[in-house]
């Protein structure tokens, strides 16, 4: 416990379960677990003699993460919300949504007031705070298209930095902070330049086959909008009824040459173009359903039987047994087709 500059106690928890902070629905016992609600508060985290020189794990909506049966580290929420539009033009808005936000949320309040940029990525759970991590993505557009700055606190030097998104090292789902910054910091906001009058995206497959449907020929955000929502729906399993983190994996990004190689081998593979045009990214599902792994138990661990990328846990497995589910899908995946999966949840903790 510690109490900061405004006198709001800081209560830090020992030995927590973190089963309800984790849509893996996984039980792991945190040696050290914190809420914080303002930038102060981060700043004067480690003068706790509980948090002391432990590492931090920041944890938002637990949507992306895999927590293994102990976990030393401490475990930081910044829960802060807000939403403000902090500058304004012709064309688009700057509108800045701090860390505690859920980004469905400012998605739906963008597509309200008519400004584009977030409309494809409606319903990607989990907090604001962490969409700069993974530069998430989905139906063709990503965090990045529409990132001006990320704020954060840097625990190691104690202040406040401002990032400015051509700074921040975002790929296909990467960026600086699962990199040189890795463990490093708190995002406390973010700031984003939305359109006034938004060029709609509607290439990626699913998204036009959907919008096809409806007999919708041009069509506005809200179209986009409600078309992801109904595709994610039927397509990926709500984490309250079937604990899962989303793609378990991340889709393999390899050389051009070796996947024409790999498509004259198996001519169903479905092959990618990307922005680099010597790469193309294979979908990690189709190699994981070609080992015969769709719908594959190993315990209370699964793949889940309508999207071989998602791992499950039917109920009552543990960090470790994912991750030995996780293992096998690897080695399999490399023993069939010679290409190492490479894991998008981040892991966190030990058995
Ligand atoms: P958490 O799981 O709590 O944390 C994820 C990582 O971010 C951890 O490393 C954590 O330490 C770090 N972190 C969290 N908050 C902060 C902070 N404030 N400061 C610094 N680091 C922080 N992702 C996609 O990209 N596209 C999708 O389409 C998509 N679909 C999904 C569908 C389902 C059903 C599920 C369960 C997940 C899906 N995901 C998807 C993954 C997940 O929703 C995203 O990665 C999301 O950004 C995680 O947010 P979170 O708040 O739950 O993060
Ligand atoms: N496929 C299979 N078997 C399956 C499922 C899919 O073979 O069981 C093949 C199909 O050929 C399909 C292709 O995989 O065309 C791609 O599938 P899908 O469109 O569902 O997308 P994905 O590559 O599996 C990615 C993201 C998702 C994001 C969607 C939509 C990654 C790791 N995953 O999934 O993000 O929502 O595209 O853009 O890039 C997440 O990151 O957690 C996540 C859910």
């Amino acid at each position: 416990m510690f109490t900061n500059r405004k006198a709001r106690v800081v209560t830090i928890q020992q030995d927590v379960d973190l089963y309800q902070f984790n849509t893996f629905a996984l039980h792991a016992n945190a040696a050290c677990f914190v809420g914080c609600e303002s930038v102060e508060e981060l700043l004067h985290l480690r003068d706790s003699a509980v948090v002391g020189t432990r590492p931090i794990v920041m944890l938002g909506g637990g949507s992306n993460i895999l927590f293994a049966d102990r976990v030393d580290e401490a475990i930081v929420r910044y829960l802060k919300r807000g939403m403000s539009v902090v500058d304004e033009s012709a064309e688009s808005v700057l509108v800045r949504f701090e860390a505690g936000e859920r980004w469905h949320d400012c998605v739906a309040w963008a597509v309200s007031k008519g400004y584009g940029g977030m409309e494809n990525m409606a319903l990607i759970p989990g907090s604001i705070g962490a969409s700069p991590i993974q530069n998430i993505g989905a139906y063709g557009r990503e965090f990045k298209d529409v990132a001006h700055e990320v704020h954060y606190v840097d625990f190691e030097g104690a202040r406040e930095v401002v990032l400015s998104a051509e700074d921040c090292a975002f790929a296909y789902r990467d960026s600086i902070f699962k990199s040189a910054l890795k463990g490093k910091v708190a995002i406390t906001a973010v700031v984003l330049r939305l359109q006034k009058h938004p060029a709609v995206h509607f290439a990626y497959k699913d998204v036009e086959r959907e919008l096809d449907e409806r007999g919708i020929e041009q069509p506005g955000i809200h179209d986009v909008f409600n078309a992801v929502v109904a595709i994610r729906t039927r397509k990926l399993p709500d984490p309250i009824r079937l604990a899962n983190a989303g793609s378990f994996f991340k889709n393999p990004v390899i050389d051009a040459g070796l996947a024409d190689e790999l498509k004259q081998r198996h001519e169903t593979m479905p092959v990618f173009e990307t922005d680099d045009t010597a790469l193309r990214k294979i979908p990690a599902a189709w190699l994981i359903e070609q080992c015969g792994l769709k719908g594959y138990r190993r315990g209370a661990a699964g793949v889940y039987e309508h999207h071989a990328l998602v791992l499950v846990n039917h109920g009552g497995a543990t960090g470790s047994q994912m991750l030995a589910l996780a293992d096998e899908v690897i080695q399999r995946v490399e023993e069939r087709f010679g290409i190492r999966l490479e894991k998008e949840v981040n892991i966190v903790g030990h058995a």
